[in-house]
């Protein structure tokens, strides 16, 4: 009897270290992955704060009223709301879902914890009664007992559904990741706009970058590069060395072309012109040789930051907008976070199986136990002299089954 007791105790006991251990892990893989995805959703919604701000930039060039074309203005105006209102949404959902998500796994181990300790408690405690034999205080912990299997039964059914939960998720993603553009289970949450539209963003955000380059340079041929007389519009005592011209970036067919020789990159124009900017008076004349007035230099300057921003952005916008960037994040997932997630989920269940086991053979031995005894107290009462009963009685109950087996030798010793 001890000896199945102890066994079930053993069970009950290995099921608490792999409880503890898979949750454990389970725990800090989980909160590992939810990391990473809350980095992405925080990645996406910084580029897109940051897009809006460059837009929004680009607004407050007008370099000596020579504004961008009005159609461009008005699509950066429409384009700067919906990245703002993706930007917003994004990250109230992810933070507002990842608190949620945390919570969940933070009672998921309060409980698994509470139940793994109760568990074991209970063996030890149910163990010592029936060693020493306190019948009523035995039918409460079998009554407490057949509770917390019940829970625990209860648990193992909420880690199967979270394993299903989870390898089904992981499936959606696998599925969606090999065929993004097939009906899975993900692609009418994730719409993915085709490679052509996303073609024509780009082409669109070509065109801006050459018109802003337009801009610059017909204010740079026009009026810095000129030395008017005074009674000229933009007549500001411009003089010295020529002012360079920024490269255009695209040629007309809008691919890459290499600068030319008297040309300034876009990476380098600010500081260059840096160098051809004059000081002013209160008047607002150049009072050195200069060509751009230090307000001009930093409309041109921010022209170029624009430029910089819409080449720099658009290629994880447009990863944005074809889900290449959500495709790389959930391939991460699945080839990363997925199968750690799922063994330790294993491992979890596993426990939680050999403790309720455990605990329901620890169950069932202290029921056979508490109705055992008064049956051999009768067998006993009848089998042996008087005399050895009060003996016998004083013995815990556990040790019935072996007074038993020795009452032969008692009662010809007696
Ligand atoms: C967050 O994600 C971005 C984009 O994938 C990556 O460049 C960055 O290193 C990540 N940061 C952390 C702390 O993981
Ligand atoms: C957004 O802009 C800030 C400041 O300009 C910069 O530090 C950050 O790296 C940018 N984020 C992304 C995702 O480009
Ligand atoms: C998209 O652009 C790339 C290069 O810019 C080009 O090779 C490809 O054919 C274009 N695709 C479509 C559908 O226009
Ligand atoms: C920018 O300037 C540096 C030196 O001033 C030069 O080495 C570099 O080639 C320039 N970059 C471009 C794209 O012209
Ligand atoms: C600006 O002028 C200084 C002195 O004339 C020169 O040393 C420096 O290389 C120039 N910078 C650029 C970017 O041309
Ligand atoms: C115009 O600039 C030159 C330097 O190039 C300076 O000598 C002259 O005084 C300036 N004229 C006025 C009216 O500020
Ligand atoms: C995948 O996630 C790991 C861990 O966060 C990271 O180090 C790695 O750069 C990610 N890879 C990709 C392709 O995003």
């Amino acid at each position: 009897m001890e000896i199945c007791a102890f066994f079930g105790i053993l069970l009950s006991g290995i099921g608490c270290i792999l409880l503890s251990v898979g949750q454990d892990e389970f725990h800090g893989e989980a909160l590992r992955t939810l990391k990473y995805v809350v980095n992405q959703s925080d990645y996406t919604v910084e580029t897109l704060r940051n897009v809006t701000e460059y837009l929004s930039l680009a607004k407050t060039i007008n370099v000596a009223q020579i504004f961008l074309p009005s159609n461009v203005m008005d699509d950066i105006d429409k384009l700067n709301v919906d990245l703002s209102t993706a930007a917003n949404t994004l990250n109230e959902k992810t933070s507002e879902n990842s608190a949620k998500i945390k919570k969940v796994f933070n009672a998921v181990r309060s409980a698994l914890i509470t139940v793994a300790a109760l568990m074991l408690l209970l063996s030890l405690i149910g163990l010592l009664l029936s060693i020493f034999g306190h019948q009523h205080a035995i039918h409460i912990f079998i009554v407490s007992g057949w509770l917390l299997v019940a829970i625990t039964f209860i648990l193992c059914g909420v880690f199967v559904i979270l394993d299903n939960a989870v390898s089904d998720t992981c499936m959606a993603m696998g599925e969606w990741v090999d065929h993004p553009h097939a009906e899975t289970a993900l692609s009418n949450i994730l719409p993915c706009v085709d490679q052509k539209t996303t073609n024509q963003t780009l082409i669109k955000s070509k065109q801006v970058i050459t018109d802003i380059v337009n801009v610059v340079n017909q204010f740079i041929y026009s009026v810095a590069d000129t030395n008017p007389s005074p009674d000229y519009q933009f007549y500001y005592n411009q003089s010295g060395p020529m002012m360079p011209a920024l490269c255009y970036p695209y040629d007309s067919q809008l691919q890459d072309r290499q600068c030319g020789p008297q040309e300034v990159s876009v990476a380098n124009a600010s500081e260059v012109w840096q160098n051809y900017t004059c000081k002013v008076d209160a008047s607002g004349l150049c009072r050195t040789a200069g060509r751009v007035t230090p307000y001009f230099y930093g409309q041109l300057a921010s022209a170029v930051q624009e430029i910089y921003a819409l080449e720099h952005y658009t290629p994880p916008l447009l990863s944005l907008q074809d889900c290449n960037f959500v495709r790389d994040t959930f391939q991460n997932i699945t080839s990363n976070y997925c199968p750690p997630l799922e063994h330790y989920l294993k491992i979890v269940n596993a426990g939680l199986g050999l403790i309720s086991s455990g605990v329901l053979l620890c169950l069932v031995l202290w029921i056979l136990h508490a109705n055992r005894p008064r049956r051999e107290e009768e067998f006993v009462k009848l089998s042996l002299p008087i005399k050895c009963i009060s003996g016998i009685q004083k013995k815990n109950v556990s040790e019935y089954s072996n007074s038993h087996v020795s009452t032969p030798n008692t009662s010809t010793e007696v």
